[in-house]
């Protein structure tokens, strides 16, 4: 079956816009599926940078429809200015992104609601969102008090469910002492929305199903990762959907025996943005020097990012549940500045031993990762192309990975440019 599903096996940041570009080559169409404007995808184009925040990494090549399917929740204004700086990047975008008209919209409320529950929460109640609206745009959804595209293309139904809204909001930023939302302003600005959306708006689940039966490439673009799903990842420190594939299915229409292969990415080593559990976080030092080393700062907040060692114990679950046939294992590049590389292979926790990632954030703020340790190479690669080439100790070390995931890995990335990959089959 030619449908190819992309996700990410750590906490988010492997690397996917990259490998999505890549093999947004050989498809037709590249669909994102769940998330919003929290995702940050880079990929680099011969030295230049573009960060992708909802429009799907293939935009980048010529003759691909991109479709942004209704479990992701759009916010115009971000995306507007993604379309404007792609514009700026030298790619105009016109028929070939779809938006679907099922998708809700994060309204700016959601983005002030976002910051008031952040900012309301001390210490480890804090989840450190991207303050991006994300949070209570899906909560709206699932309390049935969402708009959506469609509704936005409705202008009376669109201010009379808005009106309706924001006086219950406004209710709710008034107990935070926030001043209120107007109607007026807020329904101006999103008519002006609506006029520039409406081109791309489209029935994207009858356009996704008539290509996936026409036998086209279809390649579904995940965002975030596997441990910041919403029910199987370190709860609450997750985001607010399905970062698993179990998402492709509720956020496009198509059934899950209709999607082919999916293909899992993580990092030679580990990151994780904002709170919550880290099991292989790093010492300081370490910790600093891979961040330095690997430029790991959030590509949609500019943070910091919180390094770690590989964690086999999450890495195998986000396997399993995803059911990852092959593995992308991206910033192999980055470790060639460690003099000895770890890699978590169990968690233990006042004497008992833990093969599997536990639901308890308890055990995992607590628990010991146990390290098996590899020589590291200390040479550059970014410039290797086969695997042959690579120093014996990196080859040792993918190997392990692999062994101990139970899944082939079919590339590996030395760099951030487009070419920088081996490509083991
Ligand atoms: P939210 O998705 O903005 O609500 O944030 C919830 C959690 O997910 C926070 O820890 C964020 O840092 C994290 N997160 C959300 N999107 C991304 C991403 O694209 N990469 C990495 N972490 C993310």
């Amino acid at each position: 079956m030619p449908t190819t599903c992309v996700i990410g096996v750590q906490w988010g940041d492997e690397g996917k816009g990259k490998i999505v570009d890549l093999l947004s080559e050989k498809s037709d169409m590249i669909v994102r599926y769940q998330g919003g404007a929290n995702a940050g995808h880079t990929v680099v184009v011969k030295g230049r940078k573009v960060v992708l925040h909802h429009v799907p990494s293939g935009i980048l090549h010529a003759n691909k429809i991109c479709v942004i399917a209704h479990g992701v929740v759009l916010d115009p204004q971000s995306l507007f200015q993604e379309l404007d700086d792609l514009r700026k990047f030298g790619v105009v975008v016109g028929k070939n992104l779809l938006v679907s008209d099922r998708a809700h919209l994060v309204m700016p409320y959601h983005k002030v609601l976002d910051a008031i529950w952040e900012g309301e929460a001390s210490g480890a109640a804090k989840i450190g969102t991207t303050l991006r609206g994300i949070g209570p745009c899906y909560t709206d959804k699932v309390a049935r008090k969402g708009l959506r595209v469609v509704d936005l293309m409705k202008p009376r139904k669109f201010r009379a469910r808005l009106e309706e809204i924001l006086r219950e909001k406004n209710k709710i930023l008034r107990l935070y002492g926030r001043p209120p939302l107007a109607l007026r302003a807020l329904y101006d600005e999103s008519m002006a929305h609506a006029a520039r959306l409406r081109p791309m708006v489209a029935e994207t689940v009858a356009v996704v199903h008539d290509a996936v039966d026409r036998g086209k490439n279809v390649l579904f673009e995940g965002a975030q990762g596997a441990m910041l799903d919403i029910d199987l990842g370190t709860y609450p420190y997750v985001t607010s959907s399905n970062s698993d594939v179990c998402g492709v299915s509720s956020g496009t229409g198509i059934p899950p025996k209709k999607i082919g292969k999916v293909i899992g990415v993580a990092k030679a080593y580990c990151t994780r943005v904002g709170g919550g559990p880290f099991p292989t976080e790093m010492e300081e030092e370490q910790g600093n020097q891979v961040r330095q080393q690997g430029a790991e700062y959030g590509a949609t907040t500019g943070r910091p990012r919180r390094c770690g060692w590989f964690d086999g114990v999450a890495s195998r679950f986000a396997v399993r549940i995803n059911g990852i046939d092959e593995m992308v294992i991206t910033k192999m590049d980055v470790l060639s500045a460690v003099k000895r590389i770890r890699f978590a292979r169990r968690y233990s926790y006042r004497g008992r031993m833990y093969d599997d990632i536990p639901a308890d954030t308890d055990i995992l703020e607590s628990c010991r990762a146990l390290y098996d340790e590899f020589p590291g190479w200390e040479e550059d690669i970014s410039a290797v192309r086969r695997e042959r080439n690579l120093p014996a100790a990196a080859r040792r070390y993918l190997a392990a990975v692999e062994r101990f995931l139970g899944c082939p890995i079919s590339i590996v990335s030395v760099g951030s440019d487009r070419e920088a990959n081996i490509i083991r089959k």
